[in-house]
């Protein structure tokens, strides 16, 4: 026996024991991998024993290459099975941490919630739908006529104090009042009337109980021998539609120039158990006659009742808000408690 006979076999020998060893401790695809490159690639270190058959004598050489040629596609074997329960592993591994546990909670989508003064706007509304009414949207740029003139308030009358607003160039305000809505409206229908007229209006205040910008409710009935026992009758249904059954609400005599008689109603907002204050929620009286005048309609025909809300006022005695300005902090923990809140009780 040569002796590079002897050192060609030994080293095929020594290697089958390294690529054995090798793969009892493989981990993963990627250094069963390496372990290919390193003994079965084209430089590896088989393909080199295969080159050192070329100095082997002729007799030697087949028995040896035999040798050289099963130590190659025993170490693809082991490989290919080792590789089949790698994959096999590779993929209980990946389907269990991507398995979907059905059991945990859900994730919470933020979700919106109405505003409560759009809250109180669509109840109100609906409640004078109810009752038969129109619901009307006006404008809230106006001009002098239809927010102050056409509504009996004489140019430099001191009423107009009352509604300090804001002016704009070329004779044009911000509405102070959801009034003007009762004129455009009047313009546009012939009586019988019964209309709602929602929006924002504008004045020059700002304290905890009164906002630069506020929102009304406008609520005008023409129709014939409309009387003060009619919007008595209509306002007090109304607020316990809205609050109750056990609504108190109060009438004061008040003064403004579109109605003649005028009145205020004050709702009681309960702040404890058995304690509470009156709070002004509304403006309301008979329709002046001048005010029907101006829109063509005949006060010795037709006579109405007018009413104006704060959408506001009513959002805070309904929910118990005593700052106005929480409203419009829009602090997404305040404004989320009015989520799915419907008509409560103030008693
Ligand atoms: N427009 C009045 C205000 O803003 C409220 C009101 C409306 C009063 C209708 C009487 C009739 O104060």
């Amino acid at each position: 026996m040569s002796t590079s006979t002897a050192t060609l076999s030994e080293k095929i020998e020594e290697t089958r024991l390294k690529v054995s060893a090798a793969l009892e401790t493989v981990g993963d695809l990627r250094e069963l991998e390496e372990l290919r490159v390193k003994y079965l690639g084209k430089k590896g270190e088989i393909k080199s024993l295969q080159k050192g058959l070329g100095g082997l004598s002729a007799e030697k050489r087949p028995k040896v290459g035999a040798e050289v040629n099963r130590l190659h596609d025993q170490a693809e074997t082991q490989l290919e099975s080792i590789r089949e329960r790698l994959e096999a592993q590779e993929l209980s591994k990946r389907l269990k941490e991507e398995s979907i546990d059905i059991t945990l909670p859900g994730r919470n989508n933020k979700t919106g919630a109405a505003h409560p003064v759009r809250i109180i706007i669509e109840e109100v509304t609906g409640v004078f739908l109810r009752m038969g009414y129109d619901i009307h949207i006006d404008r809230e740029i106006e001009n002098d006529y239809y927010n102050f003139e056409a509504l009996n308030f004489p140019p430099d009358h001191p009423a107009r104090d009352m509604q300090d607003t804001y002016f704009l160039p070329g004779g044009l305000l911000l509405r102070s009042q959801t009034s003007n809505g009762q004129i455009h409206y009047m313009e546009q229908h012939k009586p019988p009337i019964k209309v709602v007229v929602p929006g924002r209006v504008y004045r020059r205040d700002s304290d905890p109980t009164h906002l630069p910008m506020f929102h009304q409710i406008e609520g005008l009935v023409v129709a014939k021998g409309i009387s003060m026992a009619n919007l008595k009758w209509t306002l007090e249904t109304f607020l316990k539609q809205i609050f109750g059954p056990e609504t108190r609400s109060r009438f004061r005599p008040s003064y403004f120039p579109f109605t003649e008689p005028s009145a205020e109603v004050d709702l009681w907002f309960e702040t404890a158990p058995g304690q509470g204050k009156w709070m002004e929620i509304l403006g309301a009286g008979l329709v002046d006659p001048n005010v029907l005048l101006a829109c063509q309609i005949d006060p010795e025909v037709w006579s109405g009742f007018a009413f104006g809300m704060g959408v506001e006022r009513l959002a805070m005695v309904r929910y118990g808000i005593p700052d106005i300005r929480t409203l419009y902090e829009n602090d997404v923990r305040v404004l989320t408690q009015f989520r799915g809140a419907r008509r409560a009780s103030l008693v």
